[in-house]
């Protein structure tokens, strides 16, 4: 069942850095709309990485064995149920940092919900991500990264929008960038620009 909610998805290890601001940015854009948000931050959670053990092809529901174990069986039903999700990820090695990669590969159990009803097509609501880069160069910097939540939102019925952010890599420099974090509040809330 899918409520009005919009979650936003902290993903960096770095507390108070830029990624941080970014969510912050957005759910004062949302609240500032009279939207229902609320924000987690990957690293305050139990997230084991996947195992590998294909369990989930065949398992009751596809239910992964590690599900209960930690906090992400909690996030992924928690996201399925927002009518709207929100990232907000730093670059690491041209991909998402390795917390938000476990969440990502936890994923394999709805891929396989997915699979296991032969591939429907899907009413996709919204997931947006804003990516936030170190580097000013770098033509693919954010290729890896948009590929895989394209294909890891797909499954848990969401279609991607993004803003992708370079040049931004000291702790405060969000902060001190009030044009980058306007465009954070009008992607928020779906002005083009
Ligand atoms: C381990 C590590 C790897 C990084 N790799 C890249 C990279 O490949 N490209 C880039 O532009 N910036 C890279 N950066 C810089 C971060 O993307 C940048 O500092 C960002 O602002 C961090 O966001 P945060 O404050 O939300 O953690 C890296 C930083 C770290 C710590």
């Amino acid at each position: 069942m899918t409520d009005s909610r919009a979650m936003v998805l902290g993903c960096s290890p770095r507390k108070d850095g830029n990624s941080d601001r970014a969510v912050q940015e957005i759910v004062h854009a949302l609240q500032e709309q009279g939207r229902p948000v609320e924000s987690i931050y990957l690293r305050d959670k139990k997230i084991l990485p996947c195992i590998g053990c294909r369990k989930c092809e065949t398992s009751r529901n596809n239910r992964c064995i590690l599900a209960g174990k930690d906090d992400v069986q909690e996030i992924l039903d928690n996201m399925q149920a927002c009518e709207h999700i929100f990232f907000s990820s730093p670059i690491y090695y041209y991909h998402v940092p390795a917390v938000f990669k476990s969440l990502i590969d936890r994923g394999q159990s709805v891929y396989e919900v997915w699979a296991a009803r032969g591939e429907p097509k899907l009413d996709l609501k919204n997931a947006s991500c804003v990516l936030i880069a170190g580097r000013k160069k770098g033509e693919r910097l954010f290729e890896g990264s948009l590929l895989t939540l394209k294909y890891f939102l797909h499954p848990l019925g969401f279609a991607l929008n993004d803003l992708c952010l370079r040049g931004i890599d000291l702790k405060e420099d969000l902060e001190r960038d009030a044009d980058s974090r306007k465009m954070i509040r009008d992607f928020a809330v779906g002005i083009n620009f």
